[in-house]
């Protein structure tokens, strides 16, 4: 099923076409040396931080103490400030972002590493702003999702508010249709003022 909009993976005028493309272009953007709010594509700090808090404050309702979270691609940890208690670990498939992430919170535990590469299951996944720049979007989530006990929570660009054909955009009604079909029992929709749509996906259902 497709749930992307368009097909092909552009950052900053290049074409993606396989991991270490990507690899390339986000070191680019860390070498700039811009603040990080741009280097993650955002126009201003205050729109990053707004996002990085509105996803924390989902995540108190859904994450309860002593549950496992999967961050992927968690950049530099910066959603960390927003979340609440929890057992965390961060992988990312790019080490320059891996060490700071280290740097800043060194006893929590970061991998470097791609998403397809992780075996260990835990409560929830966590993907947030990285669907936009995904090669392979259906595998990943599928990945994602069989690595969840509880769910996963993910975030979009929704082409029903961006309508540009040059971004990561998601197709909504294919993305619940995807969902339901990997087995989801509840899929919560967030919408934001914003681009983005975030949904909360449950692999349990709320009568059980
Ligand atoms: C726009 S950044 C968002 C970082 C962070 N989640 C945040 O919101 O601050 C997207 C991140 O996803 C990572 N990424 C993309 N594809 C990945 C994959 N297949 N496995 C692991 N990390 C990946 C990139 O290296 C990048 O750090």
């Amino acid at each position: 099923m497709k749930i992307r909009q368009n097909n092909q993976v552009v950052i900053d005028g290049d074409l993606i076409d396989n991991l270490d493309d990507a690899r390339r272009a986000y070191r680019r953007r860390l070498a700039a040396n811009d603040p990080e709010y741009k280097v993650f594509f955002y126009s201003s700090e205050a729109l990053y931080s707004g996002r990085l808090a509105y996803n924390g404050k989902l995540l108190h309702t859904i994450i309860a103490p002593g549950d496992t979270v999967l961050d992927v691609g968690c950049g530099t940890g910066n959603l960390i400030p927003s979340l609440p208690p929890c057992h965390y670990r961060g992988i990312d498939m790019l080490a320059d972002f891996i060490d700071i992430a280290r740097e800043r919170y060194p006893d929590l535990r970061f991998d470097c590493t791609q998403i397809d590469d992780v075996e260990t299951t835990c409560d929830w996944v966590l993907m947030v702003g990285i669907t936009g720049a995904l090669l392979h979007p259906e595998k990943i989530i599928e990945k994602a999702w069989s690595l969840a006990d509880k769910g996963l929570l993910i975030d979009f660009i929704d082409a029903r508010k961006d309508k540009k054909d040059d971004r990561g955009t998601y197709q909504m009604g294919a993305l619940t249709d995807f969902f339901l079909d990997l087995g989801a029992q509840r899929i919560e929709t967030h919408q934001t003022r914003q681009y983005w749509t975030i949904l909360v996906v449950h692999k349990r259902s709320l009568w059980l």
